[in-house]
């Protein structure tokens, strides 16, 4: 994965949810290498990157974060193809259930989650801390 673009493609397509201080090169560096072949990324036929994921597991469950695709691109089933690869790859390490986490203020995303037979919890709260 060419990280520089795919971190520019993240950057352009979230209104929010984003972060410049946590999506370094090297944590996702450090990400890939703790989760090989698990993400995927959608190119042109000359290898220009239009879409990406970052799928990884922690021996019980998957998670899938940074799902976008150039707007240019979208409606075109790329990014269920993208989901239907990491989940296949998954599926390889024996991980059947998966959990991501959307932002509300991302337009569309749960309604392309939903469509592509992801639930929405409604009674979990996601919590973080920095330490
Ligand atoms: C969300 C996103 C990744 C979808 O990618 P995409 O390649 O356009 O999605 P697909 O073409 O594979 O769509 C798959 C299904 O989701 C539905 N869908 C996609 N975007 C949708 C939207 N904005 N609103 C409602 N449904 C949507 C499609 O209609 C399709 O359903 P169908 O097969 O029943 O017609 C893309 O719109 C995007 O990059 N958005 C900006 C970043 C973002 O908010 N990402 C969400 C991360 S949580």
């Amino acid at each position: 994965m060419d990280l520089d673009e795919a971190l520019k493609l993240w950057r352009i397509s979230f209104n929010v949810g984003f972060s410049e201080g946590f999506e370094t090169k090297e944590i996702l560096i450090r990400y890939l290498n703790r989760n090989p072949e698990l993400s995927s990324v959608a190119c042109t036929k000359s290898g220009e990157i239009v879409g990406a994921l970052m799928c990884g597991h922690d021996g019980r469950r998957g998670s899938i974060y940074n799902t976008a695709v150039y707007e240019k691109y979208r409606n075109k089933g790329i990014g269920r193809k993208m989901e239907q690869r990491s989940l296949e790859e998954l599926k390889k390490a024996g991980i059947t259930t998966g959990f991501l986490f959307i932002n509300i203020n991302n337009p569309g995303s749960e309604e392309f989650w939903n469509s592509i037979g992801w639930a929405t919890i409604s009674n979990i709260k996601y919590l973080y801390k920095e330490f």
